[in-house]
Protein backbone atom coordinates (compact mmCIF):
# COMPACT_ATOMS: atom_id res chain seq x y z
CA UNK A 1 0.00 0.00 0.00
CA UNK A 2 1.31 3.30 -1.11
CA UNK A 3 -0.44 5.57 1.15
CA UNK A 4 1.09 8.48 3.45
CA UNK A 5 -1.91 8.97 5.29
CA UNK A 6 -2.44 6.47 8.15
CA UNK A 7 -5.82 7.55 8.61
CA UNK A 8 -6.87 6.87 4.89
CA UNK A 9 -4.92 3.72 5.23
CA UNK A 10 -6.59 2.58 8.30
CA UNK A 11 -9.66 2.83 6.41
CA UNK A 12 -8.89 1.12 3.47
CA UNK A 13 -8.51 -1.66 5.63
CA UNK A 14 -11.53 -1.75 7.22
CA UNK A 15 -13.10 -1.25 4.37
CA UNK A 16 -11.75 -4.15 2.56
CA UNK A 17 -12.69 -6.27 6.24
CA UNK A 18 -15.80 -5.10 6.01
CA UNK A 19 -16.11 -7.10 3.14
CA UNK A 20 -14.79 -10.16 4.01
CA UNK A 21 -11.13 -10.36 2.74
CA UNK A 22 -8.31 -11.42 4.95
CA UNK A 23 -5.00 -9.87 4.00
CA UNK A 24 -1.63 -8.53 5.42
CA UNK A 25 -0.51 -5.25 4.39
CA UNK A 26 3.11 -3.24 3.80
CA UNK A 27 2.25 0.72 4.02
CA UNK A 28 5.17 2.53 2.24
CA UNK A 29 5.77 5.84 1.54
CA UNK A 30 8.66 6.35 -0.34
CA UNK A 31 10.21 5.11 -4.04
CA UNK A 32 12.65 3.53 -1.62
CA UNK A 33 10.64 1.51 0.51
CA UNK A 34 8.02 0.68 -2.34
CA UNK A 35 11.00 -1.29 -4.02
CA UNK A 36 12.36 -2.67 -0.97
CA UNK A 37 8.69 -4.07 -0.22
CA UNK A 38 7.86 -5.57 -3.63
CA UNK A 39 11.32 -7.29 -4.12
CA UNK A 40 10.58 -8.57 -0.70
CA UNK A 41 7.02 -9.58 -0.16
CA UNK A 42 6.07 -9.89 -3.79
CA UNK A 43 2.52 -9.09 -3.11
CA UNK A 44 -0.75 -9.98 -4.83
CA UNK A 45 -2.25 -6.53 -5.11
CA UNK A 46 -0.85 -3.27 -5.12
CA UNK A 47 -2.99 -0.31 -3.53
CA UNK A 48 -1.46 2.93 -4.13
CA UNK A 49 -2.22 7.06 -3.37
CA UNK A 50 -1.85 9.32 -6.81
CA UNK A 51 -0.46 11.98 -4.44
CA UNK A 52 1.95 11.64 -1.83
CA UNK A 53 4.78 14.24 -0.42
CA UNK A 54 7.62 12.80 -1.49
CA UNK A 55 6.41 9.77 -4.13
CA UNK A 56 3.86 9.74 -6.45
CA UNK A 57 1.19 6.76 -7.99
CA UNK A 58 2.49 7.39 -11.01
CA UNK A 59 6.38 6.74 -11.07
CA UNK A 60 5.55 3.92 -8.32
CA UNK A 61 3.16 2.63 -11.08
CA UNK A 62 5.67 2.69 -13.98
CA UNK A 63 8.08 0.71 -10.92
CA UNK A 64 5.87 -1.52 -10.63
CA UNK A 65 5.14 -2.17 -14.66
CA UNK A 66 9.11 -2.97 -14.50
CA UNK A 67 9.44 -4.87 -11.57
CA UNK A 68 6.36 -6.75 -11.05
CA UNK A 69 3.99 -6.17 -14.24
CA UNK A 70 1.57 -9.53 -13.39
CA UNK A 71 0.30 -7.98 -9.84
CA UNK A 72 -2.68 -5.64 -10.44
CA UNK A 73 -2.56 -2.29 -9.67
CA UNK A 74 -5.13 -0.13 -8.11
CA UNK A 75 -5.48 3.42 -7.52
CA UNK A 76 -7.15 4.51 -4.64
CA UNK A 77 -7.08 8.06 -4.17
CA UNK A 78 -9.10 10.90 -3.03
CA UNK A 79 -9.34 12.93 -6.05
CA UNK A 80 -8.45 11.97 -10.25
CA UNK A 81 -10.33 13.42 -13.02
CA UNK A 82 -11.86 11.03 -15.48
CA UNK A 83 -8.63 11.74 -17.68
CA UNK A 84 -6.18 11.12 -15.56
CA UNK A 85 -7.59 8.11 -14.31
CA UNK A 86 -7.86 6.70 -18.19
CA UNK A 87 -4.61 7.22 -18.90
CA UNK A 88 -3.35 5.44 -15.76
CA UNK A 89 -5.66 2.68 -16.88
CA UNK A 90 -3.44 3.23 -20.46
CA UNK A 91 -0.51 3.27 -18.64
CA UNK A 92 -1.46 -0.45 -17.00
CA UNK A 93 -2.51 0.38 -13.67
CA UNK A 94 -5.35 -2.46 -13.21
CA UNK A 95 -8.53 -0.05 -11.73
CA UNK A 96 -8.89 2.86 -9.51
CA UNK A 97 -11.00 3.84 -6.71
CA UNK A 98 -11.92 6.87 -5.06
CA UNK A 99 -11.55 7.28 -1.48
CA UNK A 100 -15.22 8.98 -0.80
CA UNK A 101 -16.57 5.66 -2.41
CA UNK A 102 -14.28 2.54 -0.96
CA UNK A 103 -16.95 0.38 -0.98
CA UNK A 104 -16.09 -0.38 -5.00
CA UNK A 105 -12.83 -1.49 -3.19
CA UNK A 106 -13.54 -5.01 -2.33
CA UNK A 107 -14.71 -5.76 -5.11
CA UNK A 108 -12.34 -3.97 -7.64
CA UNK A 109 -9.31 -5.98 -5.45
CA UNK A 110 -11.51 -9.28 -6.15
CA UNK A 111 -12.06 -8.91 -9.49
CA UNK A 112 -8.83 -7.55 -9.92
CA UNK A 113 -7.13 -10.80 -8.49
CA UNK A 114 -9.86 -13.02 -10.21
CA UNK A 115 -8.39 -11.76 -13.71
CA UNK A 116 -4.97 -12.11 -13.27
CA UNK A 117 -5.91 -15.75 -12.04
CA UNK A 118 -7.74 -16.22 -15.49
CA UNK A 119 -5.00 -14.31 -17.18
CA UNK A 120 -2.30 -16.68 -15.67
CA UNK A 121 -4.33 -19.78 -16.59
CA UNK A 122 -4.76 -18.54 -20.44
CA UNK A 123 -0.70 -17.97 -20.73
CA UNK A 124 -0.21 -21.24 -19.07
CA UNK A 125 -2.71 -23.07 -21.77
CA UNK A 126 -1.16 -21.05 -24.67
CA UNK A 127 2.22 -22.18 -23.49
CA UNK A 128 1.37 -26.16 -23.26
CA UNK A 129 -0.21 -25.45 -26.20
CA UNK A 130 2.72 -24.27 -27.59
CA UNK A 131 5.31 -26.42 -26.32
CA UNK A 132 2.96 -29.56 -27.44
CA UNK A 133 3.13 -28.07 -31.07
CA UNK A 134 7.11 -27.97 -30.58
CA UNK A 135 6.81 -31.79 -29.40
CA UNK A 136 4.68 -32.51 -32.57
CA UNK A 137 6.70 -31.07 -34.94
CA UNK A 138 9.86 -32.59 -33.24
CA UNK A 139 8.07 -35.95 -33.10
CA UNK A 140 7.21 -35.47 -36.69
CA UNK A 141 10.81 -35.01 -37.61
CA UNK A 142 11.87 -38.04 -35.79
CA UNK A 143 9.59 -40.56 -37.27
CA UNK A 144 10.33 -39.03 -40.95
CA UNK A 145 13.85 -39.84 -39.94
CA UNK A 146 13.57 -43.15 -38.23
CA UNK A 147 11.02 -44.30 -41.24
CA UNK A 148 13.86 -43.14 -44.02
CA UNK A 149 16.64 -44.65 -42.40
CA UNK A 150 14.13 -47.89 -41.84
CA UNK A 151 13.45 -47.74 -45.76
CA UNK A 152 17.43 -47.24 -46.49
CA UNK A 153 17.95 -50.05 -44.48
CA UNK A 154 15.68 -52.80 -45.43
CA UNK A 155 16.28 -51.36 -48.78
CA UNK A 156 19.66 -52.32 -48.67
CA UNK A 157 19.38 -55.59 -46.91
CA UNK A 158 16.98 -56.61 -49.44
CA UNK A 159 18.69 -55.60 -52.57
CA UNK A 160 22.03 -56.79 -51.03
CA UNK A 161 21.80 -60.20 -49.03
CA UNK A 162 18.49 -61.53 -51.11
CA UNK A 163 20.19 -60.24 -54.35
CA UNK A 164 23.11 -62.11 -53.39
CA UNK A 165 21.41 -65.16 -52.38
CA UNK A 166 19.41 -65.49 -55.49
CA UNK A 167 22.66 -64.87 -57.86
CA UNK A 168 24.36 -67.69 -56.30
CA UNK A 169 20.96 -69.74 -56.83
CA UNK A 170 21.21 -68.89 -60.24
CA UNK A 171 25.09 -70.14 -60.27
CA UNK A 172 24.63 -73.01 -59.22
CA UNK A 173 21.49 -73.99 -60.98
CA UNK A 174 23.68 -73.43 -64.44
CA UNK A 175 26.49 -75.90 -63.08
CA UNK A 176 23.64 -78.50 -62.37
CA UNK A 177 22.43 -77.51 -65.84
CA UNK A 178 25.92 -78.21 -67.96
CA UNK A 179 25.99 -81.14 -66.26
CA UNK A 180 23.03 -83.37 -66.80
CA UNK A 181 23.34 -85.63 -69.08
CA UNK A 182 22.01 -84.80 -72.63
CA UNK A 183 19.20 -87.26 -72.97
CA UNK A 184 17.63 -86.02 -69.86
CA UNK A 185 15.33 -83.29 -71.59
CA UNK A 186 12.70 -83.17 -69.13
CA UNK A 187 15.04 -81.89 -66.17
CA UNK A 188 17.23 -79.48 -68.56
CA UNK A 189 13.63 -78.03 -69.20
CA UNK A 190 12.60 -77.60 -65.71
CA UNK A 191 16.17 -75.94 -65.07
CA UNK A 192 15.72 -73.45 -67.28
CA UNK A 193 12.07 -72.57 -66.10
CA UNK A 194 14.13 -72.30 -62.60
CA UNK A 195 16.37 -70.06 -64.38
CA UNK A 196 13.89 -68.00 -65.60
CA UNK A 197 11.73 -67.90 -62.46
CA UNK A 198 15.39 -67.00 -60.61
CA UNK A 199 15.46 -63.96 -62.96
CA UNK A 200 12.00 -62.72 -62.49
CA UNK A 201 12.38 -63.07 -58.54
CA UNK A 202 15.68 -60.81 -58.80
CA UNK A 203 13.94 -58.31 -60.59
CA UNK A 204 11.12 -58.36 -58.09
CA UNK A 205 13.45 -57.82 -55.39
CA UNK A 206 15.34 -55.16 -57.54
CA UNK A 207 11.95 -53.08 -57.75
CA UNK A 208 11.07 -53.63 -54.04
CA UNK A 209 14.75 -52.40 -53.32
CA UNK A 210 14.13 -49.37 -55.21
CA UNK A 211 10.62 -48.49 -54.17
CA UNK A 212 11.87 -48.27 -50.88
CA UNK A 213 14.81 -46.44 -51.83
CA UNK A 214 16.47 -45.28 -54.83
CA UNK A 215 19.91 -45.80 -54.86
CA UNK A 216 20.73 -43.32 -57.34
CA UNK A 217 19.16 -40.56 -55.09
CA UNK A 218 22.05 -41.57 -52.69
CA UNK A 219 24.63 -42.35 -55.62
CA UNK A 220 24.26 -39.98 -58.53
CA UNK A 221 22.32 -37.32 -56.29
CA UNK A 222 18.97 -35.32 -56.81
CA UNK A 223 19.09 -34.58 -60.27
CA UNK A 224 19.24 -38.31 -61.36
CA UNK A 225 16.46 -39.64 -59.07
CA UNK A 226 14.27 -36.84 -60.04
CA UNK A 227 15.03 -37.79 -63.46
CA UNK A 228 14.59 -41.58 -62.92
CA UNK A 229 11.20 -40.95 -61.22
CA UNK A 230 9.69 -38.68 -63.93
CA UNK A 231 10.71 -41.46 -66.57
CA UNK A 232 9.28 -43.79 -64.49
CA UNK A 233 5.55 -42.27 -63.86
CA UNK A 234 5.67 -41.41 -67.79
CA UNK A 235 6.15 -45.26 -68.78
CA UNK A 236 3.61 -46.14 -65.97
CA UNK A 237 0.66 -43.57 -66.84
CA UNK A 238 1.44 -42.04 -70.31
CA UNK A 239 1.45 -38.87 -68.71
CA UNK A 240 4.34 -36.89 -70.26
CA UNK A 241 7.29 -35.86 -67.65
CA UNK A 242 9.69 -33.47 -68.42
CA UNK A 243 12.34 -32.24 -66.44
CA UNK A 244 15.16 -29.46 -67.03
CA UNK A 245 17.71 -28.58 -64.46
CA UNK A 246 19.74 -25.26 -64.28
CA UNK A 247 21.69 -26.64 -61.56
CA UNK A 248 25.71 -26.59 -62.17
CA UNK A 249 26.06 -29.55 -59.41
CA UNK A 250 25.24 -32.26 -58.06
CA UNK A 251 23.35 -32.49 -55.02
CA UNK A 252 24.25 -35.11 -52.55
CA UNK A 253 23.04 -34.14 -49.58
CA UNK A 254 21.44 -36.86 -48.00
CA UNK A 255 18.41 -34.92 -45.58
CA UNK A 256 18.09 -32.47 -48.77
CA UNK A 257 17.57 -35.03 -51.25
CA UNK A 258 15.26 -37.53 -48.94
CA UNK A 259 13.22 -34.23 -48.51
CA UNK A 260 13.17 -33.36 -52.20
CA UNK A 261 12.77 -36.33 -53.73
CA UNK A 262 9.81 -37.70 -51.36
CA UNK A 263 8.09 -34.16 -52.05
CA UNK A 264 8.42 -34.86 -55.39
CA UNK A 265 6.92 -38.39 -55.43
CA UNK A 266 3.77 -37.27 -53.18
CA UNK A 267 3.35 -34.29 -55.94
CA UNK A 268 3.64 -36.99 -58.97
CA UNK A 269 0.80 -38.97 -57.03
CA UNK A 270 -1.19 -36.28 -56.58
CA UNK A 271 -0.84 -35.65 -59.53
CA UNK A 272 -1.71 -38.78 -61.44
CA UNK A 273 -5.04 -39.71 -58.70
CA UNK A 274 -6.25 -35.84 -58.97
CA UNK A 275 -5.03 -33.79 -61.88
CA UNK A 276 -6.28 -35.68 -64.90
CA UNK A 277 -3.33 -33.98 -66.68
CA UNK A 278 -1.58 -35.07 -69.90
CA UNK A 279 1.73 -33.48 -69.17
CA UNK A 280 4.18 -32.29 -66.49
CA UNK A 281 7.34 -29.88 -66.09
CA UNK A 282 9.43 -30.06 -63.41
CA UNK A 283 12.06 -27.36 -62.77
CA UNK A 284 15.43 -27.49 -60.43
CA UNK A 285 16.97 -24.52 -60.07
CA UNK A 286 19.60 -22.42 -57.10
CA UNK A 287 18.60 -19.09 -56.58
CA UNK A 288 19.92 -16.72 -53.61
CA UNK A 289 21.12 -19.88 -51.84
CA UNK A 290 18.18 -21.65 -52.01
CA UNK A 291 17.15 -25.15 -53.81
CA UNK A 292 14.01 -24.68 -55.59
CA UNK A 293 11.90 -27.69 -57.10
CA UNK A 294 8.64 -26.93 -59.22
CA UNK A 295 6.32 -29.00 -60.77
CA UNK A 296 4.02 -27.74 -62.74
CA UNK A 297 0.52 -30.38 -64.39
CA UNK A 298 -2.02 -29.04 -66.87
CA UNK A 299 -5.01 -30.71 -65.08
CA UNK A 300 -8.27 -29.66 -63.03
CA UNK A 301 -6.06 -27.27 -60.70
CA UNK A 302 -5.97 -27.92 -57.14
CA UNK A 303 -9.09 -25.26 -55.68
CA UNK A 304 -7.88 -22.76 -52.64
CA UNK A 305 -10.35 -24.75 -50.04
CA UNK A 306 -8.49 -28.12 -51.19
CA UNK A 307 -4.87 -26.84 -49.88
CA UNK A 308 -6.57 -25.23 -46.59
CA UNK A 309 -8.60 -28.90 -45.76
CA UNK A 310 -7.68 -30.43 -42.46
CA UNK A 311 -7.97 -33.41 -43.98
CA UNK A 312 -5.15 -32.83 -46.89
CA UNK A 313 -2.39 -34.97 -44.65
CA UNK A 314 -0.73 -35.37 -48.08
CA UNK A 315 -0.03 -31.28 -48.57
CA UNK A 316 0.48 -30.66 -44.76
CA UNK A 317 3.08 -34.04 -44.36
CA UNK A 318 5.25 -32.20 -47.70
CA UNK A 319 4.48 -28.75 -45.88
CA UNK A 320 6.14 -30.32 -42.71
CA UNK A 321 9.23 -32.06 -44.66
CA UNK A 322 10.42 -28.86 -46.56
CA UNK A 323 9.61 -26.99 -42.44
CA UNK A 324 11.86 -29.65 -41.96
CA UNK A 325 14.89 -28.06 -43.14
CA UNK A 326 13.52 -24.35 -43.21
CA UNK A 327 11.86 -24.26 -46.37
CA UNK A 328 8.68 -23.79 -47.64
CA UNK A 329 6.19 -24.93 -50.20
CA UNK A 330 3.52 -23.53 -51.77
CA UNK A 331 0.59 -24.60 -54.14
CA UNK A 332 -0.92 -22.47 -56.88
CA UNK A 333 -4.15 -23.82 -58.92
CA UNK A 334 -5.61 -22.54 -61.48
CA UNK A 335 -8.83 -24.00 -62.56
CA UNK A 336 -8.78 -25.89 -66.25
CA UNK A 337 -5.01 -24.57 -66.12
CA UNK A 338 -3.36 -26.62 -63.60
CA UNK A 339 -1.28 -26.96 -60.80
CA UNK A 340 1.94 -25.65 -59.68
CA UNK A 341 3.61 -26.57 -56.84
CA UNK A 342 6.84 -24.68 -55.53
CA UNK A 343 9.42 -26.17 -53.24
CA UNK A 344 12.18 -24.06 -51.77
CA UNK A 345 14.78 -25.06 -49.46
CA UNK A 346 17.79 -22.99 -48.25
CA UNK A 347 21.00 -25.30 -49.02
CA UNK A 348 23.58 -25.74 -46.28
CA UNK A 349 26.62 -23.48 -46.41
CA UNK A 350 28.91 -26.05 -47.76
CA UNK A 351 26.89 -27.77 -50.55
CA UNK A 352 27.21 -24.43 -52.15
CA UNK A 353 30.39 -25.58 -53.47
CA UNK A 354 31.19 -27.49 -56.61
CA UNK A 355 30.65 -31.21 -55.43
CA UNK A 356 30.04 -33.13 -58.47
CA UNK A 357 31.16 -36.54 -58.58
CA UNK A 358 33.20 -36.21 -54.91
CA UNK A 359 32.41 -38.80 -53.43
CA UNK A 360 34.67 -38.57 -50.06
CA UNK A 361 32.36 -35.77 -49.74
CA UNK A 362 29.27 -38.39 -49.84
CA UNK A 363 26.65 -37.79 -47.09
CA UNK A 364 26.99 -41.73 -46.64
CA UNK A 365 30.09 -41.60 -45.65
CA UNK A 366 29.91 -38.48 -43.45
CA UNK A 367 28.43 -39.06 -40.24
CA UNK A 368 25.22 -37.68 -39.65
CA UNK A 369 25.57 -35.48 -36.65
CA UNK A 370 27.49 -33.85 -39.54
CA UNK A 371 24.65 -32.72 -41.15
CA UNK A 372 24.15 -28.80 -40.39
CA UNK A 373 20.18 -29.59 -40.36
CA UNK A 374 20.41 -32.13 -37.17
CA UNK A 375 21.99 -29.58 -35.16
CA UNK A 376 19.62 -26.92 -36.22
CA UNK A 377 16.59 -29.30 -36.21
CA UNK A 378 17.22 -29.65 -32.07
CA UNK A 379 16.93 -25.64 -31.92
CA UNK A 380 13.70 -25.57 -33.62
N1 LIG B 1 -2.04 -31.81 -58.81
C1 LIG B 1 -3.28 -31.69 -58.32
N2 LIG B 1 -4.30 -31.34 -59.15
C2 LIG B 1 -5.56 -31.22 -58.67
N3 LIG B 1 -5.92 -31.42 -57.42
C3 LIG B 1 -4.96 -31.77 -56.54
C4 LIG B 1 -3.60 -31.92 -56.93
N4 LIG B 1 -2.87 -32.26 -55.85
C5 LIG B 1 -3.73 -32.33 -54.83
N5 LIG B 1 -4.98 -32.05 -55.22
C6 LIG B 1 -6.20 -31.98 -54.37
O1 LIG B 1 -5.78 -31.72 -53.05
C7 LIG B 1 -6.31 -32.73 -52.18
C8 LIG B 1 -5.36 -32.96 -51.05
O2 LIG B 1 -4.20 -33.64 -51.47
P1 LIG B 1 -3.46 -34.62 -50.46
O3 LIG B 1 -2.25 -35.12 -51.12
O4 LIG B 1 -3.32 -33.91 -49.17
O5 LIG B 1 -4.54 -35.77 -50.21
P2 LIG B 1 -4.87 -37.05 -51.07
O6 LIG B 1 -3.91 -37.19 -52.21
O7 LIG B 1 -6.34 -36.99 -51.40
O8 LIG B 1 -4.63 -38.21 -50.02
P3 LIG B 1 -3.22 -38.76 -49.49
O9 LIG B 1 -3.28 -38.48 -48.01
O10 LIG B 1 -3.21 -40.18 -49.83
O11 LIG B 1 -2.14 -37.98 -50.15
C9 LIG B 1 -6.56 -33.92 -53.06
O12 LIG B 1 -7.56 -34.75 -52.53
C10 LIG B 1 -6.97 -33.28 -54.37
O13 LIG B 1 -8.34 -32.97 -54.36
MG1 LIG C 1 -1.79 -37.09 -51.92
Amino acid sequence: MVEDDATDAELIKHALRKDGLIFTTARVETSEDFIEAIEADSPDVILSDYALPSFDGYTALSIAQKQCPDVPFIFVTGTMGEEVAIETLKNGATDYVLKLRLARLAPAVLRALRENKERAERKRAVEQLRQSHEQLRALSVYLQHVREEERMRISRAVHDELGQALTGLKIDLSWLTSRLPKQMGPLINKTREMSSHIDETIQTVRRISTELRPGILDHLGLVAAIEWQANEMQTRTGIQCKVSNSLDHTILEEELNTVFFRIFQETLTNVIRHANATRVDVHLKEDEGRLILEVKDNGRGITKEQMSNVKSIGLLGMRERAALLGGEINFIGVPRKGTKVVVSIPLPIPNRTNQRHNHENSPRRRSRSSSPWLKADSGR
